[in-house]
Order: structure tokens, then C-alpha cells, then sequence
């Protein structure tokens, strides 16, 4: 894989006409966005179209979970957007859901197994009898039995999944800070380059470059990472 391709952008922005400039500014350094729910709650979902049109790819941060015939018609209208990845929340019967109303599109179905902002006390608040790890990784072998296309993680998790993820899962890693940048509200992080070598397949990478002073620039320096990291 091209490393410009394993570059995913977080385009967590509040308007369409924010994201439009972003993705005008950053121009060739990157070739796919991801698009949660702020700007898909504002448009965002046209935009997408857009994206596609413009030979961009486009992930849909949107982490469904329903019952599952509401997943699957969700998940043919998302296929029909021409986006290449969506989230799914990993319990069986949306993960079976998902990934069969994907079939003769190009979508990929991407399962978050537990998400990052929960510690072992908030499983067990929400009724869970699993600490995060156990439940990490319950999770991520039912994705792989069922046949979802790839895994959110963090970057620590990543060399653990990467020996279960087989069959072509792909592992997207959001935490993501170059050395010296702000951490924000991420407790979680690695380099770039660190998460390459723990067996990411895509990095997803927000703030450092959409609020740095010169987006494409700090664009074009994990760019690079990635290609250090990958000889
Ligand atoms: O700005 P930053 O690089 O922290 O953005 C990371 C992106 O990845 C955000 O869009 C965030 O919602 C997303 N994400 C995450 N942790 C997860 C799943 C998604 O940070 N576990």
C-alpha cells in the first residue's frame, strides 16, 4: 500500500465550507478522509459524495449499532455513498448485519471493539463482568469469525491484534501524535512511526494536522514517517 494512502485525515470540523477549505489546503498530501459524526450531522454525508467524486476516499466514523434490519438498510445507503470504510460497534448481530448488506459494494466494515475513553470501572458500571482487554479481545475474535473487513484500535493494542486480525483484517489506529505535538484529550498515544511498527495499517490523525499552523505541511512530515517506517 502506497504510504499516503495509510494516512487518514480526521476532518473534525463544524461546517462543510471548514472541511472544503481543508481539503483544498492539504490538496494531494492526502487522499483519505474520515468523517464523524460533527460534519455528518452537518452535511457531511453529500460531502462524502463529493470526496468520492474527487477520487478521495472516505471513511464514515459513524458507529452504528441497531437492531439488525436497521443496520442493513443504513449500511446499503452508506455502500451507495461510494465510502470505503464505516464503524460499527462490535456485537454479533450488528457485525452480521453490517457485513452482509456491504456485499458487491466496495465498502469495508471497520468494528470499534470498546471504545477508548472507557477503563475497567465503566464496563462494570454499564454491566459488564470483562476488563477492557478480555472484552478487546472477545470482540475482535467474533469480528474476525463473523468476517468484519478490519479493526479500530489503538496503536498499544495493535501488535496484540495484529496475530488474531487475520485474513486480511485491516487495523486503523486513531491516537496518533508526532513527536512534540500537543496531546489533547488522548491518554493513549504513539508516533507514527511506533504504530506502523506495532502492525497499523492506517493511521488516523485529527488535530495535529488540521489545527497545526501549516496543515500540509505537518501532512507531508507523517507522510514521511510512515515511508521511514515501512523501508
Ligand atoms: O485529533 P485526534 O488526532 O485526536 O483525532 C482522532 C480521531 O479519531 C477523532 O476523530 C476521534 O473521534 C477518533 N477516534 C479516537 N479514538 C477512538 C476512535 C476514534 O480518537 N477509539
Amino acid at each position: 500500500m502506497d504510504a499516503r494512502e495509510r494516512l487518514i485525515v480526521a476532518l473534525d470540523l463544524p461546517s462543510v465550507a471548514a472541511a472544503e477549505a481543508m481539503v483544498t489546503q492539504l490538496g494531494d498530501s492526502v487522499s483519505f478522509y474520515k468523517i464523524g459524526y460533527q460534519l455528518a450531522f452537518a452535511g457531511g454525508l453529500p460531502f462524502a459524495e463529493s470526496l468520492v467524486r474527487a477520487n478521495k476516499r472516505v471513511f464514515l466514523d459513524l458507529k452504528l449499532h441497531d437492531i439488525g434490519n436497521t443496520v442493513s438498510k443504513g449500511v446499503e445507503s452508506v455502500a451507495r455513498l461510494g465510502a470505503t470504510f464505516l464503524t460499527v460497534h462490535a456485537y454479533p448481530q450488528t457485525m452480521h448485519a453490517a457485513v452482509d448488506a456491504r456485499k458487491g459494494s466496495s465498502l469495508r466494515i471497520l468494528a470499534v471493539s470498546v471504545l477508548t475513553s472507557y477503563d475497567d470501572a465503566d464496563l462494570a458500571a454499564a454491566g459488564y463482568d470483562f476488563t477492557v482487554s478480555e472484552l478487546v479481545e472477545e470482540r475482535a475474535a467474533q469480528a474476525r469469525d463473523i468476517g468484519v473487513d478490519g479493526l479500530v484500535c489503538s496503536a498499544e493494542e495493535a501488535a496484540r491484534l495484529r496475530l488474531m486480525a487475520t485474513g486480511g483484517m485491516v487495523l486503523v489506529t486513531p491516537g496518533i501524535r508526532p513527536a512534540g505535538a500537543e496531546k489533547g484529550d488522548q491518554k493513549r498515544i504513539m508516533t507514527p512511526a511506533a504504530a506502523i511498527t506495532a502492525g497499523a495499517d492506517h493511521l488516523v490523525v485529527g488535530r495535529p494536522i488540521v489545527a497545526a499552523p501549516d496543515p500540509k505541511a505537518a501532512a507531508e512530515a507523517i507522510v514521511a514517517e510512515i515511508v521511514g517506517a515501512t523501508r
